[in-house]
Formats: C-alpha cells, structure tokens, sequence
C-alpha cells in the first residue's frame, strides 16, 4: 500500500482509503488541523480545501480549522483531547512541529512542546481493503527527572464537514436491554457518551455515527467511528454555535488523572472512524468486513453451535446433570458444550466462592476432568465459564488477599452482585489471575473459556501506590494481557468475551475473543431490536444468540421454537433451553434447525449482511454469501389475517434468476429488488421465515 501523499508547501497530508480520503495539515502555529475526511479527493483538491481552514487568530471569534488533538492553551475554548499540567504548575501546551513519518498506509505526526518535554505523536493507519482509519495517539515525558500529568488523553478528535441537520447514531441500553439504536440531532452543544464503570458498559457504546438528517439503510452519506477501549471511556461530540461539528475520545472518564513518568511513552487505545456514501447499512458492512480482516484473531472459522445451561439450571450444575445435558446437546447436533457458573469453590450462588477456582468437589466429583472427556468423546468442544477478575469476599482468595481488590482507605467496599473488583493492575494479582486460567486450560483440557465480568469497579483505588488512577488504564491492558498470553499459549483455545451479558463489546476486546455474549435476555421478540444495535458494529459471527425456554425467563412471552431459532440464526447460534424437559418432538424440530443452520451458516458467518425492512413489524436481514442470498424473517406481531407485503430485497443481480432449493420455487433478481419475495409466514403472531436463494447459472 503506498504511503500517504504529502505537499511540503502546506505541509498538508493526504491518506488515502479504497473510495475514501482524509486530509490534515499544519497550520502556521504548527497546530495540526482537520482539512477533509469523506469522498475520495485529489491532493491539489486538498489543498484547495486547506486554503480555506481558517488560521488561527483570524477573526474575534475564530480559532482556527478543528484540531486533530485538540489541546488546552491559547485562544480554545472546545473540549481539550489533550490535557496536561507540568511539574511547575503550567498547563496546555504549545506545539512545535517536530516532523512526520510515512510508510505503506502509515502516518505519524510529531509535535513537542515549545518549551517542556513533552512530545505528542498523532498515527494514522489505513488499509488497503478497508475504508476504516484508525487513529490513536502516543505522548512522551522527554525529561529524566520531573513527572508530567495528564488530565485527558484522547486517540483522536474527529470533524463533520460544515453541514446543518446533523444526527447521531448511537447505542444505549442496561443489563437485559443492551444496544438499543438511538438516532437524534446533534445540540448545538457538548454531549458526552461515556462509561466510568472499568467496563465498556451496557448503558453506552463508543461507536457513533453521524448524517446529516438524510442518509437512510442504503443511502446517504454517514460517518462513523469506534473506539477500542474495554474500560472506562469518554467521547465528548461538541457543535459550536458556528456549526463546526467534532468529537474527541479516547479511554478513562472525567476527573481522573495519570502520571507520565520521566522518559515514559504512553500510547492511547485504536479510535477507528469510516466514511461510506452508501448508508447506514454500508457503514455496518465496512466495518463487519473491517472486524474480519484486522481485528478478530479467527475470522476464518465458523464458530460453533454452542450449548450453555445457565438460563435453565442457573447455579445448579453438577457432572450427573451436566453430563446428562451433554448427551442431549450431542443428540441435537451442538458442536460446543460450556458449563457456566457454579462449578468451582463454594459457589453454589452469588454469594460466596467467586475466587476459589477448583472445582466444587460435591459437584464435580470426579474433577472438571472426566466431564471433559465425556464432552470430547461425544464429538463437542468443552468450554468452561470463568470470572477472573471478580471475587466474592467470602471466599478463601479475599480471606487471604484482601488488598487484592480495588479499594480506598476509609471507605466502604461496595458489593454488587456479592462481588470486588480485584485489581488486575497490580503485578501480583495479574500472575495470579494468569497462573490459575493457564493451568486450568492446560489440565482439563478446555477450548473455550466464556470470560465474564458482572459488575462495574467502585472504590477504584490503589492504596500505597503513587499513581492510583492508573488502574483504569493498567487492569484493562491487564486482562488484554492475559487473553492474549493464554492464547498465544493454547492456540487452540478461543474465547467469548462477557460481561453479565453485553457490558463488553467493543473492538478492544474483539481483537483477543471469538465471539460476544450480547444479553442476558434471549426473548426473540426483544433479541430483535438488540441484535439490530449490535450490527451497526459487529458482525454475525461474533453475536452469541442463544435458543432459550418459553415462556421466556426474563419477560414471560411465550413464543414458537422456530421463531426463537429463526432469531438467534442471525448470529452465533447457541442453545441455552432446558434440554432436560424438551419433548421428543421439540428435540427433532430442533435438530432440524441446527441442522439448517449448519447449511447457512457459511452465509451468516461470512456472508455480507443486509438489513431488510418490511411492511408493519417485519424486519428481517439477508446475508449474501457467493451465490447465495439467506433471508431471516421476523414478524412478531400483526393484525388478523394479514400477510405482510413480499419483503424488497437488496444486494441481488436482477439480471439473474434465484431459485428457493427448499420449494423448488424460482424468482427473477429484478422482481426481488423491486417487487419482493413472498414469505411463507404461518399465522398469528411471532411469525418467522428462513429462505434461502440460490443463483442459477444461466
Ligand atoms: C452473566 C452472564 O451474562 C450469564 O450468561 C451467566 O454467565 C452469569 N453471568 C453467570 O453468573
């Protein structure tokens, strides 16, 4: 991939993406400001562009372009990305530009401090496949004796051409509601998306995207962003009253504080950003494909159909019954069998154990082992539930390491779920948490570790050390550090990242785990709207979705067992129901479906995936794999003896004819596009159809 162009004159950069181009220069107070990020342009058609960013000074009101960084000092009065407080009590800063490097897709931008020791380096990396740039930031203390303190420490400010009618794109939700799509004008204001939980969090996402009011599914240009942090974060959108749009973002929320040590470096977390023309629905799309080819580690490999017990047998596991859960999940065609809380120490609740990582003797009394084999001989994959970065105080790992835990001299320890925070930022507590995972991989065999992590820090403190807020950066790297050894150790080991539910999912972890639990709430009829919000940024592969019990254990709706399956067919199919108490026939429709599956499954795993609306409460998503075009329709409610309008299909040659292998039914591709596919929807409500479309060759 060729390097980003450069023009000496302007000292204006030019990085180019597939159909994309972003564009920055160095103003004349050496500030690097934004100059264009959107539809591919030409340099000269950049510099055009840059001879219009205002310098700064130039008007009583004007600041000068957006910054890449913005940084405290001066005339600024927007939200710093960059703030610092010297040893003397200054603070801001004054940038001198200190030179750039550029290599294949790759640019680095060197700015010191005109007179302290600091040096801000601003990286741009693209690739030759994607549209997606990923930005981040490193800052060094230069000096050999004196401490720096940084008050925020952004990947990456980002800027909207100068439109009006902005709109924001984003995702909130709570423990059972998460990824919920909120769509709303951008205030004339600072609007702050954050979590301060040590957690990427249920109730916000650091993914945004922006339009200007107009773009829809598959139209309109949308730009949008992602950071890699599975800690706390905070992205801070700001419209000036003038209409300049921005937003900066990088890890830790407001108030905390880290020191730079004398000769230290530290680098901020990947803040992705895309630009498509295409829509919301494209901008899924690039960044599906972005997740695949440079974030996750096995993007290649179909993820298997997992059994988990956990909804049905909550804390009441045991090797009779798993074992019994086993041989009914091998029956139905399930590849991998994980066994969740509740196998080792003393937890037989919530309330104690959480620490104590042996298996429970009167549980398993042959140790994790013999389940394992059993697992293995039956043909499936053994994966085992752990929660290594919590524990319970009544447990004989808080008993023994009390200070183990985030904690604050004088104050409470506050419980939720029973449950600590352990302080993974410290060395100690790290080697411990990676010794016993190492061993319990290697010793029972285990090829899928579901890491969960269920209750945000509180009391976030580091008694006795001289950077306590540290913590938030260093427990976070910690747990990457972890995965990414027991990994690098057990290659064949995968992971599936948790957080009671979807409290962490993000690109950070994503880039050392297989998939993400997405909710604790398998309802379909709620799963739908959830797994809407999870693709705006990841792909199918990764979204864990389980088949659960009806009447659902969170909302009491009863709903068909295919339309439980036809919903979670659009992710990671995993079973979660009772196997125990399913009748004989519901086992048969069962391994009909995870059979069914199987044969889509290259489709939704590693085909394009396209989001469809219908007419009333239909919604459905296509994937289109080689020639191949799978439709999962949901249709959870409508009135009597209404049959929903043929369903308008996308992403088609409408040149060619597509024929239905499973009625033996032919359509013409023009006819899809514009006129639809008939469903073959049953009566009555939580309504669901599979069709799959085979091309024809002519
Ligand atoms: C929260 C997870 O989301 C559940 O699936 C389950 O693993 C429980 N934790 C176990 O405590």
């Amino acid at each position: 991939m060729s390097p980003p162009l450069f023009e000496p004159r302007r000292r204006l950069w030019l990085l180019r993406t597939p159909s994309t181009s972003y564009a920055v220069r160095i103003d004349e107070d050496d500030t690097v400001r934004h100059v264009h990020w959107g539809a591919a342009l030409t340099l000269e058609q950049a510099g055009e562009l840059a001879e219009r960013t205002p310098a700064a000074g130039s008007s009583f009101d004007a600041v000068g372009g957006a910054e890449e960084l913005a940084v405290e000092g001066g005339a600024r009065f927007g939200p710093p990305g960059l703030q610092v407080r010297f040893a003397d009590g200054t603070r801001a800063v004054e940038w001198r530009y200190a030179g750039h490097d550029a290599d294949d897709g790759y640019l680095s931008i060197h700015l010191d401090d005109r007179h302290y020791p600091l040096r801000l380096t601003l990286h741009y990396r693209v690739h030759e496949d994607s549209d997606v740039i990923e930005r981040w930031t490193t800052v060094e203390n230069r000096d050999d004796r004196l401490p720096i303190t940084l008050r925020r420490c952004d990947s990456a400010a980002w800027t909207l051409p100068g439109r009006d009618g902005y709109r924001v794109s984003h995702l909130v939700g709570g423990w059972n509601s998460e990824f919920r799509l909120r769509r709303a004008e951008v205030a004339t204001a600072e609007t702050v998306f954050t979590s301060r939980r040590g957690l990427t969090s249920h109730h916000a996402n650091p993914w945004l995207a922006f339009d200007d009011g107009t773009a829809g599914e598959e139209h309109g240009e949308v730009w949008s962003t992602a950071l890699a942090w599975s800690g706390s974060w905070r992205i801070t959108l700001h419209r000036d009253p003038a209409g300049r749009t921005t937003w900066t973002g990088g890890h830790g929320h407001e108030g905390l504080t880290w020191s730079l040590a004398p000769g230290e470096t530290l680098s901020t977390p990947v803040f992705a950003g895309l630009f498509t023309a295409g829509g919301f629905g494209a901008a899924s799309r690039a960044w599906h494909a972005y997740v695949a080819r440079h974030v996750l580690p096995h993007p290649g490999e179909p993820r298997p159909v997992l059994y988990n017990s956990w909804e049905a047998t909550g804390f009441d596991v045991d090797e009779a019954g798993q074992t019994a859960l086993a041989a009914q999940a091998a029956r139905i065609g399930v590849e991998l069998f994980v066994v969740d809380d509740g196998w080792f120490g003393g937890r037989v609740g919530d309330h104690a154990g959480l620490g104590d990582w042996t298996p429970n003797p009167d549980r398993f009394p042959h140790g994790l082992r013999s389940l394992s084999a059993e697992v293995h001989r039956l043909g499936m994959r053994f994966g085992l539930w752990v929660e290594p970065e919590m524990v319970n105080p009544d447990s004989d790992l808080y008993r023994a390491h009390p200070d183990w835990v985030m904690h604050m001299a004088n104050r409470e320890r506050t419980e939720l779920r029973h449950q600590l925070v352990l302080n993974l930022a410290r060395p100690d507590t790290a080697a411990w948490a990676h010794a016993w995972l190492d061993r319990l991989v290697a010793e029972h065999d285990i090829d899928y570790l579901k890491w969960d992590a269920n209750r945000p820090f509180t009391e976030a403190g580091w008694p006795g050390h001289d950077d306590p807020d540290r913590l938030w950066i260093e427990h976070t790297r910690a747990v990457y550090r972890i995965m990414d050894r027991l990994r690098a150790d057990h290659p064949g080991l995968r992971i599936e990242a948790c957080a009671g539910g979807g409290g962490r999912a993000d690109l950070g972890i994503l880039a050392r785990t297989d998939q993400i639990w997405t909710s604790d709430n398998t309802d379909p009829v709620d799963r739908i709207a959830i797994q809407h919000g999870f693709s705006q940024l990841f792909p199918a592969q990764v979204m864990g979705a389980w088949v659960t019990d009806s009447p659902n254990v969170a909302t009491a709706r009863q709903t068909p067992l295919r339309f439980r399956f036809h919903v979670a067919m659009a992710g990671a199919l995993g079973v979660g129901g009772d196997l125990a108490t399913w009748t004989e026939d519901e086992l048969k429709e069962a391994t009909e479906l995870i059979a069914t599956y199987k044969r889509i499954r290259p489709a939704v795993q590693h085909g394009t995936a396209y989001r469809l609306t219908g007419e009333g409460t239909l919604t459905a998503v296509g994937f289109a794999h080689e020639d191949r075009f799978v439709v999962l329709a949901w249709c959870p409610s409508r009135p009597y003896g209404h049959q929903p309008a043929p369903l308008r299909l996308t992403a088609l040659d409408p040149g060619a004819t597509y024929r239905d292998p499973d009625t033996g039914a032919t359509y013409s591709g023009a006819v899809l596009l514009r006129s639809g596919l008939p469903l073959p929807l049953p009566e009555g409500d939580h309504a669901s159809a599979l069709v799959q479309l085979i091309r024809i060759e002519d």
